[in-house]
């Protein structure tokens, strides 16, 4: 994990000096004064059908809705307000295969290929409108495309990464209650062809089983490969896009600014994912200006943002807030150390990447990989650096600005989540920097209120550990979770605030900490989710699919601090009676977890022991397995129903670390 210094201390770091820190404070002051009146200003440099009556409806609170009256489309700003402007000839995607075979696509090419998409959607295909479309596909240029053809038309996307296994995409389609899934037949990974249609066809299965049926499903082709074919559901996505008129122009879908725009799954500390959901007018309005504080987008830039479309970060900042902004971007397909190391590095050369925007986690991996493949290229193109998806530790840090940076690019940490759209907390370069600090995303950005509290509501010290709040809506915030109002605010909204006095307060469950500057640090999670690599993965989904292991009585799963990957989860697991542990069983159980959610959720080791340990009440006392891996004190054990149970789990740890240290 992270080494935080969370002291409020700024290193000893007398070059990282961005001399600004009154000029963004006082926007920010500003800013917060009147949130209704800032973020109207702020969406009215956006295209709108109708402008909206009401800023920020608060009356059904949480449920707070923005841009009431508003109707706009997010076709509006990402592709149409570029015709007939110079943006239109100008590369949206640079794409590189794994393989190394590349594609040009302009904002004309995109324009094109999603109002055919669009039309053969609505026409053939019979999409309409409030409609869920489920898509599962590689990063390809099609993704996008796809993204927006559905928005276009007024229905609602819900992409699911395609690392996720056939059960995981089956569960999400049953959610959305989706009948048509956009996918491809395969893509290169690691130099292998990951059979992604093959893995669609068994969720077809799966959700019909749950009542669900797909009726159709659309296949790009992208490895060139045989694919299982079920005649009258499925249609190649070429032969669809040939049905409909070149120059076809499908109108954008006026929509209201508090319809769904998009749903997400995430995990969260039940074993059900969670439809996170978007809304039409306030997440186009919080990325669009988001996405100018981070990143201060020019006309020349060549920004790479090297996530997933399959996470937020993808939805956010390699789709709709780089088109809104004209931007040129490198999207890539493959694993980012392949075939060597030194890949990323030899891309930003080879486009002149200016803004790039990548996890701690892959920090951590090209960094032990030796600088001599960072310094094999020449990477003085880079102007603006980003990180997201986990603490930072500082030595990282540093080396991301030194070595890639060549100390000429500020580091821009940006936390956010899933459900708040886009960065809430971190630089904004293109306002005006603040002198930085290694492992710390400074300050909030304007308009965002957020404050460190104590676990009993109070605001916490300068220096002293609490719990991340924002006092504010944004936005950029979820609308709810899709189907499920009670959950969205149980969760999200239930552990500070005070509705008797109408005060509301959104938890996102981070550990921060500010410092006597007012400096943020975020600490981690302070649920049962886990963030592996930068994905968060709930522990009970992961105990959950152990637990249909027949050999499995109980389970509990729990993070270890990993040096590359931030953690890894850990399952500790107790057998039933006739069942010996065996390295067969350990894989077995692995393969559980590939198969029920996929292969990122693979559990590190599994640990046979006789016995949890677990409060009088029968509790399992998770604290207690996190410190034995973390290697602190376990604490008060006053509660702890069997001592033995510790002992037991202490040795098994001791063992998992000797082997961890050994490989
Ligand atoms: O714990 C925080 C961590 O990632 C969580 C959100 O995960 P997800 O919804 O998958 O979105 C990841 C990409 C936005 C947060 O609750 N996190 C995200 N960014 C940071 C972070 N932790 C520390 N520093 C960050 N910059």
């Amino acid at each position: 994990m992270a080494e935080h210094t969370g002291s409020g201390e700024a290193l000893p770091f007398s070059e990282v000096y961005y001399p600004s820190r009154e000029a963004y404070l006082e926007y920010y002051r500003k800013s917060v004064e009147d949130i209704e009146s800032f973020w109207s200003e702020r969406a009215r440099e956006l295209e709108w059908y109708k402008t909206w009556d009401v800023v920020l409806d608060r009356s059904k609170a949480p449920f707070y809705r923005w841009f009431v009256g508003g109707e706009t489309n997010i076709n509006l700003n990402a592709l149409d307000r570029w015709v007939g402007t110079s943006v239109f000839d100008k590369v949206a995607y640079y794409w590189e295969g794994e393989p190394g075979d590349t594609r040009v696509v302009t904002y004309r090419d995109l324009y094109r290929e999603v109002n055919r998409l669009a039309w053969a959607l609505k026409e053939i295909v019979g999409v309409k409108e409030g409609d869920t479309v489920t898509i599962y596909l590689p990063m390809i240029p099609e993704l996008p495309a796809t993204m927006l053809a559905v928005t276009r038309i007024g229905a609602i996307h819900s992409v699911v990464f395609s690392g996720f296994s056939p059960q995981a995409l089956a569960d999400r389609i049953v959610d959305a209650k989706a009948r048509v899934l956009i996918t491809a037949d395969g893509f290169y990974r690691r130099g292998r062809v990951i059979k992604l249609k093959e893995q669609a066809d068994q969720a077809v299965v799966l959700a019909a089983e749950q009542g669900v049926k797909v009726e159709r499903v659309i296949v790009v082709k992208r490895a060139g490969i045989e694919v299982p074919w079920s005649e009258g559901r499925d249609v190649w996505y070429h032969d669809l896009i040939k049905e409909a008129p070149e120059r076809a122009y499908v109108k954008p879908v006026p929509r209201k600014s508090d319809d769904v725009l998009f749903i997400l799954y995430t995990s969260g500390t039940t074993g059900k994912p969670k439809g996170i959901m978007h809304s039409v007018g306030g997440y186009p309005v919080y990325v669009y200006n988001v996405f100018k504080w981070n990143w201060d987008p020019r006309p020349g830039d060549i920004y790479w943002c090297a996530a997933d479309i399959g996470w937020i970060t993808g939805h956010t900042y390699i789709v709709y807030g780089p088109l809104m902004h004209g931007v040129s971007q490198v999207m890539y397909e493959g694993a980012p150390d392949y075939p060597d190391p030194g890949r990323i590095w030899s891309m930003i050369e080879k486009y002149g990447v200016t803004t790039f925007y990548t996890s701690p986690t892959l920090l951590r991996l090209l960094r032990k990989y030796g600088d001599q493949w960072v310094e094999k290229h020449d990477l003085s193109s880079l102007r603006i650096l980003g990180t997201v998806g986990e603490p930072i530790n500082p030595e990282v840090w540093k080396w991301y600005y030194e070595k890639v940076g060549g100390k000429r690019a500020p580091i821009v940490d940006t936390w956010w989540q899933t459900e708040t759209g886009a960065a809430m907390i971190s630089p904004a370069p293109g306002i005006s920097l603040v002198p930085l600090k290694p492992g710390s995303a400074t300050y909030p950005l304007p308009g965002i209120v957020a404050d460190v509290l104590r676990p009993d509501g109070t605001p916490a010290r300068p220096g002293e550990k609490g719990l991340l709040v924002i006092k504010e809506p944004w936005p950029g915030m979820l609308m709810g979770i899709w189907g499920d109002p009670e959950r969205y605010i149980k969760t999200y909204w239930a552990r500070f605030s005070r509705p008797e006095e109408g005060v509301w307060i959104y938890y996102p469950a981070d550990y921060a900490v500010k410092d006597e500057d007012g400096y943020f640090w975020l600490l981690g999670r302070a649920d049962e989710v886990l963030n592996v690599a930068g994905h968060r993965l709930g522990t009970i989904e992961l105990e959950d699919a152990i637990l249909t292991h027949p050999a499995v009585s109980e389970a509990a799963v729990v993070g270890a601090p990993d040096p590359v990957k931030g953690q890894v989860p850990v399952a500790v697991v107790v057998l039933r009676e006739g069942y010996e542990p065996s390295d067969e069983l350990e894989r077995e159980l692995k393969e559980t977890v590939r198969k029920l959610i996929g292969p990122i959720a693979v559990p590190a080791k599994v640990l046979f022991v006789k016995k949890l340990p677990k409060t009088r009440s029968g509790k399992i006392m998770r604290r207690i397995l996190i410190a034995l891996l973390e290697g602190k004190p376990i604490g008060d054990t006053s509660t702890l129903e069997d001592p033995a149970a510790v002992e037991e789990v202490s040795r098994a740890v001791e063992e998992f670390k000797r082997l961890m240290k050994s490989s």
